[in-house]
């Protein structure tokens, strides 16, 4: 099969002739019919690293064709979407509920005594988030992946798989936003606009969001955004303290530049939370005074895939999708081909752009 394969850290996505082992134990074979572009990968392939050569991707939607000997919860022909969260269901937090926690998340992955699933000219190759969804078929664990309703279509069926659990579910799971209160979404790309689409799902009151390009603010308007903030313009921590009467109850930073981190500090109200979805920069981080925090009662959390439980929440967003409660199409900026990631990723920079997904070579 085809993939699009990272070499090493800054040489890109290349199309190459690659091989697919057959399914063992409760592997399953997808056939990738759509596979989203999150700004993750590129950081992994331009300044995080991992090991290479790899096949990247992991927001993909398809049909299971064949199953391992042992599947049990997915059958040939099921539509289903995949995700990057790696649990073995038998751990503490497994048991809890909390599988984005799993203390064995590698349960899901073939050991180093077995063939790998991925070889490119009979070499290994390491499959991204034990996903590879860069790639005409990906073959993965049955746990990583969730069973969808076939009318759902296929791109945004992909984008529910990372940029929807992680958005939407770190203001509905990681947050616990109640109705009424105030969320303020910080960057308004792929991830951040489900966070908008998650604060009206949990009927919060102020939706504010800032972002450096007026066309993402423009779309964050019309997904529901009561205010928008373009950062360039003015002070984002000044214009939210206003518009808040003194502070948020909940920030979300999308973006994760140290700067931005500490502004989205500043933003909070009496009691609110801030929390670390996106990460620029490997030196991105935050410096907080524990007295101006203490005495607020603030906390700061990092978030993980939107704290998700796969299994439960992809079928939920299909149904809220489904239902016409929740806007993925719009998220859908562009279609290109497995050939195209580079050029993908390119697009990303530009200011009408949330989401572009691969649906073809
Ligand atoms: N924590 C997790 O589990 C998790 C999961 C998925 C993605 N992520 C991360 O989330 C982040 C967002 O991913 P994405 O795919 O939406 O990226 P994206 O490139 O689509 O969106 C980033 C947005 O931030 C805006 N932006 C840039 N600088 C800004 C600034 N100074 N102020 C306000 N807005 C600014 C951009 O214009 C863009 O709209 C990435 O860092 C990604 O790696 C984290
Ligand atoms: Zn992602
Ligand atoms: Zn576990």
């Amino acid at each position: 099969m085809k993939a699009s394969v990272t070499k090493g850290l800054g040489q890109g996505f290349v199309l190459e002739e690659v091989e697919l082992a057959d399914p063992i134990g409760r592997e399953v074979r997808v056939e990738v019919k759509a596979s989203g572009l999150c700004h993750s990968d590129l950081s992994i392939a331009t300044f995080l690293g991992a090991e290479f050569p790899a096949v990247l991707g992991h927001e993909v939607a398809g049909i299971v064709t064949e199953v391992g000997p042992d599947a049990s919860e997915v059958k040939v022909g099921d539509h289903v979407v995949a995700s990057l969260i790696q649990f073995c269901g038998l751990c503490v937090n497994c048991l809890s509920g909390r599988t984005h926690l799993c203390t064995r998340p590698e349960f899901t992955l073939r050991t180093p005594d077995q063939a790998p699933r991925i070889t490119w000219n009979g070499q290994p190759v390491a499959q991204g988030m034990g996903v590879g969804g860069f790639a005409q078929e990906v073959l993965l664990h049955e746990n990583q992946l969730a069973v969808i309703p076939d009318e759902m279509p296929w791109a945004p069926a992909a984008l529910i798989g990372c940029g929807v659990l992680t958005g939407a579910g770190a203001v509905l799971n990681s947050a616990g936003v109640q109705y009424g209160e105030t969320v303020v979404v910080i960057g308004a790309g792929g991830v951040g606009m489900n966070a908008i689409s998650g604060a009206r799902l949990a009927g919060a009151g102020q939706i504010i969001v800032t972002d450096i390009e007026d066309g993402k603010l423009e779309r964050a308007k019309a997904f529901g955004a009561t205010h928008v903030i373009n950062s360039r313009e003015g002070d984002p921590v000044e214009a939210v303290r206003a518009i808040t009467d003194g502070g948020a109850d909940h920030v979300f930073d999308f973006v994760g530049v140290r700067p931005v981190t500490a502004q989205g500090f500043q933003m909070l109200g009496k009691g609110g939370g801030l929390y670390l979805i996106g990460a620029a920069a490997v030196d991105a981080g935050l410096e907080v005074s524990t007295l101006v925090a203490l005495s607020a009662s603030q906390k700061v959390q990092g978030v993980y895939m939107g704290s998700s439980n796969l299994k439960k929440d992809i079928p939920f967003y299909a149904s809220m999708y489904l239902q016409g409660r929740m806007n993925l199409d719009d998220l859908v900026s562009k279609e290109i081909g497995l050939s195209g990631i580079d050029e993908g990723y390119d697009l990303l920079k530009d200011g009408t752009t949330a989401r572009v997904v691969v649906t073809g070579l």
